[in-house]
């Protein structure tokens, strides 16, 4: 068994992988041509989110068996390409969540109360707060979209620090809202012109590609605060800077941005946005439990076994 890990996983993944009798290459940063040029060696790949598993990669694989996505999206994946080859595909989608979660209400906090701007100032040695007055979480209305698995922990978390707690998903029956105190909305719309405060937490598909854009930007509250830690492309970039400008938005924390990995994106402009470069998932807890999940289940797919994230 031959897998090709062509992303920084956690050496606790790698290790396992190496127990269970799997001959693993680690290359992460590989050149695209480089990769393609050896894929036809290995029966299995581990990805994170920047490789693209696509046509290309799939007509160079001879032997591939099985892909692995250390992580929860699977979006950097063709699906139909795996499909029709019968080449498995599996994810980790627990592994990470509390860790997407936290992050999340880490940029709330950051964003609403001007954290990195603060302490910019001050290693400026500057003792100045001027401009940089905060706004307090309690007795606001967060509007969630998407109230999986990532957005159901950041409710329950935002919940204790005082805070309406409305969300869009129409994905989701309302036994789970109520069981999480959570108000249903039925239209993005009204999510929209309801919440003080919008994170979004749904995968990057087809049907939610850009589904925060210009006009859902015409209905929100003036002086929005904007974050995602999901995926880049679900708030339009365009529209986002427009509403910052038109200043709908006041302030916004952004964890994923389009075209990534790059850090030339206009959003960098705004003093009013934070950016991290999709760290959502990078703990130490989390990239642990993703490593191990994945090369166990890579594994389990190789040896033709039952895979539970297949
Ligand atoms: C995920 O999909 O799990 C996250 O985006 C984390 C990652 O890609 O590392």
């Amino acid at each position: 068994m031959k897998v090709l890990v062509s992303e920084q996983i956690a050496q606790k993944g790698i290790e396992k992988l190496t127990q269970e009798g799997v001959n693993v290459d680690v290359k992460p940063g590989l050149p695209r041509e480089e990769l393609l040029s050896i894929i036809g060696e290995y029966d299995g790949l581990i990805v994170r989110s920047n490789t693209k598993v696509n046509e290309e990669l799939y007509q160079k694989a001879a032997k591939l068996k099985v892909v692995g996505r250390a992580g929860n999206g699977v979006d950097n994946i063709e699906m139909e390409g795996a499909t029709k080859r019968g080449i498995i595909v599996v994810n980790t989608p627990e592994s990470n969540v509390v860790s997407a979660a936290e992050l999340t209400i880490g940029l709330l906090f950051a964003t609403c109360r001007n954290i990195p701007q603060l302490h910019n100032r001050l290693k400026e040695r500057l003792w100045d707060r001027s401009g940089l007055k905060g706004m307090e979480l309690q007795g606001k209305t967060v509007g969630i979209v998407g109230l999986g698995r990532i957005g159901s922990l950041v409710a329950t978390r935002l919940k204790s620090f005082g805070m309406t707690i409305i969300a869009y998903d129409p994905y989701i029956s309302d036994t789970r809202f109520q069981k999480l105190g959570v108000e249903k909305k039925e239209t993005l719309d009204e999510l929209m012109s309801q919440c003080d405060i919008l994170t979004i937490h749904t995968p990057k598909t087809e049907e939610t590609y850009g589904m925060i854009g210009k006009e859902q930007f015409k209905v929100a509250k003036k002086g929005l605060t904007v974050i995602n830690c999901a995926r880049a492309g679900l708030i339009n970039e365009a529209a986002l800077m427009e509403a910052l400008k038109a200043k709908i938005v006041k302030r916004a924390g952004i964890d994923v941005l389009e075209g990534e990995p790059h850090a030339t994106s206009p959003l960098l402009e705004f003093d009013n946005v934070i950016v991290t470069p999709h760290a959502g998932a990078d703990t130490v807890e989390a990239q642990d439990n993703v490593g191990i999940t994945v090369a166990q289940e890579v594994v389990s797919a190789l040896r033709g076994e039952m895979v539970p994230n297949a």
